[in-house]
């Protein structure tokens, strides 16, 4: 799959989003190895540490489907510019899904693709643990 057809879905994937404190929807496309698409929105609730990203959340989907070979995701939000997944979804991408691309989309439909090994450069991981 194109990651311009990829970004079109995380774009979709916004209107799944629950956002009633923040207000500032985001959608993530996560990409299988064999071409299945997870979708996932962020959703907030009012004790707001709860609330999960978009991108954990298609993660966790993908996951409890059974999903484990992933190959990129897409992101997509309300702000104009690319949006970065925030610190704890690097963590998490990285440790469930491995160094796949990192696909942004902004308000012209740009594309902005990273590795996500470079937005999480001398991770924690599996090594410390052994
Ligand atoms: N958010 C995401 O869904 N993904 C990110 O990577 C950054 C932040 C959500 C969390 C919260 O619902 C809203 O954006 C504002 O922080």
């Amino acid at each position: 799959m194109e990651y311009k057809e990829l970004a079109d879905k995380a774009i979709k994937a916004k209107s799944v989003s629950h956002p009633p404190y923040s207000n500032f929807h985001v959608g993530a496309a996560l990409l299988t190895e064999e071409g299945k698409v997870y979708l996932g929105g962020n959703i907030e609730t009012s004790s707001y540490s709860l609330t999960i990203c978009a991108e954990r959340t298609a993660v966790f989907k993908a996951y409890s489907e059974g999903e484990r070979k992933f190959k990129a995701i897409a992101i997509a939000s309300d702000a104009p510019e690319f949006c970065p997944p925030c610190g704890s979804c690097r963590q998490v991408m990285l440790d469930l899904c491995g160094d796949i691309d990192v696909v942004m989309v902004n308000h012209k439909m740009e594309l902005k693709t990273m590795k996500l090994s470079q937005l999480l450069p001398y991770p924690f991981g599996d090594k410390e643990l052994k």
